[in-house]
């Protein structure tokens, strides 16, 4: 519990200066004047008095328990300050102070000086370089900001402490509330993970909101962020791109990818709701104030303007949202007594010259109608309107029931009011009914998540002597210096995990070569082998359809010479020959890895649609059976492989089953960096893989 650093009792401000210009002034004016009630302390061997208070030459000449220390002194002088925090017993220290890591390696050794030193004096620390934290339940300001934002139950960290002093004075002048702020800054010790499990703990906050630039354990911040999301809703931006080279991108899967894949798919596995910008953050954070979450996707709109109502549905309907018409005894009730001019269906539009009795006919049927999760409401501010009494019916009604109401009052200084007023009795309510359908959609799919039961993760049976085959194998190929590993050696692990391939052999001779083949049965496919040929059929590498003993024979010896031309210096081992397989749906099966958050498991439709359009999706491992089956439900082509135009539907359950064998292979032997399986041939029932490259690392 970090307790001692956002409800300290007693907090020692080192650096505290007489001077009002400097940072070590603000913060303990801060702390003394906007409400803190606990003990403080200025620390400035060179005073004997700070803005009335008694000051300290040191932490430990204090004598007292001090639980937080913000350090605003020089750089060069935070360790001497750490040490002393560490003699004196002092749990946190908040180090706003710059000129660490983020200045090069100078920086960085002092922040590794640091690090050792609260680790040996078992002290947690926020920052260095960052802007502090706040507590507006108990007026704490311990930050260089002006002022502290309204209270309410919204807590928020950054890893940005410039972006924090302007969403502070944005929620001054909006009147949005918030409970907890931290800036962690370089997070040497404290990180997003620590903040977000301490705000998933904390009473005192129903939303958590962040912005982060990237995450230090991936594996951690995912278990901690599922947790707390199951609790309360968790929105953050990511920005900032993965460095440069923190994905290996050899592969295919990795190539597609790209380089925040990863973080998508972090969130999407922890239920964390992702926004793009700041505005998003505090729109999507609005709706869920109202701590009312809808049973389901089923959406009333009810408007007094087509045009918005019809902005509203579309938004809805692409969001996934379900537009029910209410139940016949709803729509024959407002029938009854609505206009004959008014649409009843859904959207319900109670048309211009509706007052609010109508939007109050509308609301309480909505509030028992089972086809209704939850209700937007539309105005227009038109000649009759009455304003403000919407306002007030919406928020009469939503008491009495627990299904949620957004509001979407379009205008300027006619709705500014009402909008306020609805905002500040947690109702959300925005201009714009695009913003209020993605919002009120954030809702739904939060709850979803809320309700989603644990997936089902399945471990299929590998033997101890298979893996201790293949362990051997793979230290053997890095050990001499093999990164990518080809088709042969591919497939053999790959079938150990039980990936089907077709039946094969190599052959060193032309007679091998139709031995094989009549063993296999014909026709057959035979392709090149050579640890230095990667597209074989560039070199006239690969024969297909081979039908019997003269073809075979003829294909071997016209495939050596041909591959011999093109690449003299190549090392040849021979010829495989293949069964050939016919039939099926091709479709790219991979494994990519992040450096963040490990290894995804990547699947789409084979040829032109992954060439082109890029139509795959992605799970980070270990991937569960609900996982796989979305991962095939996601794609634009899924109808493909349902069979169109009577052909057959492809076998989902044997895509699942090698998704589920891979995610394992790669979680059991993490030297597997990327896998391209491409294509595996998907059938009526089973399927069988054509070609496959693992890369390790
Ligand atoms: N213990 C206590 N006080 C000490 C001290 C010590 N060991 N050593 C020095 N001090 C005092 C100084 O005497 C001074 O007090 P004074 O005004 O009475 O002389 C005070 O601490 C501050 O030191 P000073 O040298 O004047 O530094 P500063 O106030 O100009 O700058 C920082 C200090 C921390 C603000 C500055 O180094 C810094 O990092 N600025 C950037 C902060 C930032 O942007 N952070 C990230 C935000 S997102």
């Amino acid at each position: 519990m970090l307790d001692f650093i956002f409800k300290p009792e007693s907090i020692a401000v080192v650096g505290a200066s007489e001077e009002e210009k400097k940072i070590g002034h603000v913060i303990l004016k801060n702390l003394l004047t906007q409400g803190y009630a606990g003990k403080l302390f200025p620390i400035n061997p060179k005073r004997k008095e700070i803005l009335g208070l008694k000051c300290y030459p040191s932490v430990s000449a204090v004598g007292e328990k001090i639980d937080l220390a913000v350090i605003v002194v020089p750089a060069k002088v935070v360790p001497s300050v750490i040490k002393d925090c560490g003699e004196a017993g002092v749990k946190g220290v908040v180090v706003i102070t710059a000129g660490f890591k983020e200045t090069g390696e100078e920086g960085a050794k002092l922040e590794r000086e640091i690090l050792d030193l609260i680790k040996k004096y078992g002290i947690r620390m926020v920052g260095p370089n960052c802007l502090g934290v706040i507590n507006t339940e108990l007026g704490m300001n311990a930050t260089f900001a002006p002022e502290l934002p309204p209270k309410g139950r919204v807590s928020f960290f950054s890893q940005s402490g410039a972006l924090g002093v302007a969403l502070i004075d944005w929620a001054i002048g909006s009147g949005f509330g918030f409970g907890k702020f931290v800036s962690f800054g370089n997070k040497a010790d404290l990180n997003e993970t620590d903040f977000l499990e301490y705000f998933g703990e904390d009473e005192d906050t129903d939303i958590i909101l962040g912005y982060i630039e990237d995450v230090k354990d991936g594996k951690r911040f995912i278990e901690v962020a599922k947790r707390v999301a199951k609790k309360k809703p968790v929105i953050l931006i990511k920005s900032g791109a993965t460095e440069a080279g923190a994905r290996a991108a050899s592969s295919h899967t990795g190539a597609l990818a790209g380089s925040d894949r990863a973080f998508t798919e972090a969130f999407r596995k922890a239920g964390v709701i992702r926004v793009e910008g700041i505005k998003e953050l505090f729109e999507v954070a609005e709706v869920f104030k109202s701590g009312k979450f809808p049973s389901g996707e089923k959406l009333l709109i009810v408007t007094n303007a087509g045009g918005p109502g019809i902005i509203a549905a579309d938004t809805a309907e692409k969001n996934g949202l379900k537009l029910y018409p209410m139940s016949k005894e709803s729509i024959e009730y407002l029938a009854e007594k609505l206009p004959p001019t008014a649409a009843l269906y859904n959207p319900v539009d109670v048309i211009g010259d509706a007052t609010s009795e109508r939007y109050a006919v509308v609301l309480e049927r909505a509030m028992v109608d089972p086809n209704v999760d939850g209700v937007c409401v539309i105005l227009t501010p038109q000649a009759v309107t009455d304003v403000e009494n919407v306002a007030k019916i919406m928020l009469e009604k939503s008491k009495e029931t627990e299904k949620p109401f957004v509001g979407c009052f379009i205008g300027g200084p006619k709705v500014r009011e009402a909008t306020s007023y609805l905002k500040t009795n947690n109702i959300a309510c925005y201009e714009d009914p695009l913003i209020a359908i993605n919002a009120y959609s954030k809702l739904v799919h939060y709850v979803k998540y809320k309700h989603r039961e644990e997936d089902e993760y399945i471990k299929f049976p590998i033997s101890e002597e298979v893996k201790k085959e293949i362990g051997f194998m793979l230290e053997a190929l890095r050990d001499a210096g093999v990164s990518v590993i080809g088709e042969e050696n591919a497939m053999k692990i790959l079938s150990l995990y039980g990936i089907e391939f077709p039946k094969r052999g190599l052959a060193r001779t032309a007679d091998e070569a139709v031995r094989i083949a009549e063993q296999i049965g014909y026709p057959v496919v035979m392709k090149i082998s050579s640890p230095h040929i990667i597209h074989k059929t560039d070199v006239g590498g690969v024969k297909v359809g081979l039908k019997d003993e003269k073809e075979v024979r003829e294909a071997f010896v016209e495939m050596t010479i041909n591959v011999k031309r093109a690449m003299p210096g190549a090392y040849i081992k021979g010829v495989n020959i293949y069964e050939m397989v016919t039939g099926g749906k091709e479709v790219i099966l991979g494994v990519t890895y992040d450096n963040t958050f490990g290894h995804m498991i990547m699947f789409g439709l084979g040829g032109v649609y992954v060439e082109v359009l890029k139509d795959v999706s992605f799970r980070l491992t270990p991937v569960g059976k609900r996982e796989a089956y979305e991962m095939i439900e996601e794609i634009k082509g899924k109808k493909l492989l349902e069979g169109v135009r009577g052909e057959k539907p492809c076998d989902k359950d044997a895509i699942v089953d090698k998704i589920l064998r891979l995610s394992q292979l790669v979680e059991e032997f993490p030297i597997i960096k990327e896998i391209d399986i491409n294509p595996y041939l998907v059938k009526e029932v089973g399927g069988v893989a054509l070609d496959a490259r693992i890369i390790i690392g």
